[in-house]
């Protein structure tokens, strides 16, 4: 169960002494070492005030997609639409930016400070079809918790 895991989130992020990107950086290897089905997890925010995303603290493979434009690829579709994006399927999708061609299965959900879209959680699985309402609303309450902390 995900709601497991807020306790210790919540703990992370209220954390004092560590900087912020040391907490979010324990936060995705907290849900990469515990959600079975999340092999890469990490935080891409609004590069100042360009229309392009950066690449903020993850886990897993390295990725070549450190700047991602506002459309361009899942992420990019979702710092346009404020929306979930929940892709089972990432072979479907024909604006897709590939990581690994071990993904099969992508949820980004974006992260709101005053109702402004300023970033979003990305999530990766080698798993196909693995995400269900429940992971949406785990990884709106990570964003929130987050939000508050910026
Ligand atoms: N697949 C993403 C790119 C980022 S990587 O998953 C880390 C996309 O299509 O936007």
């Amino acid at each position: 169960m995900l709601v497991t895991l807020e306790p210790k989130i919540l703990e992370i992020l209220h954390s004092k002494g560590i900087s912020l990107n040391d907490q979010l950086q324990e936060l995705c290897e907290l849900l990469k070492a515990h959600v079975p089905y999340y092999d890469w997890v990490g935080f891409y925010f609004r590069n100042g005030s360009k229309e392009e995303l950066k690449l903020g603290p993850y886990a897993g493979a390295p990725t070549d997609h450190i700047i991602i434009p506002f459309g361009k690829g899942i992420c990019g579709q979702v710092a346009v639409s404020n929306a979930n994006f929940v892709v089972q399927d990432v072979a479907e999708q024909d604006n897709y930016i590939a990581c690994s061609i071990t993904v099969k299965a992508e949820i980004v959900v974006p992260l709101f400070v005053n109702g402004e879209n300023i970033g979003q959680i990305d999530i990766d699985s080698n798993t196909p079809d693995p995400f269900t309402a429940e992971d949406e609303r785990f990884l709106e309450f990570v964003t929130a918790e987050v939000a508050k902390i910026l």
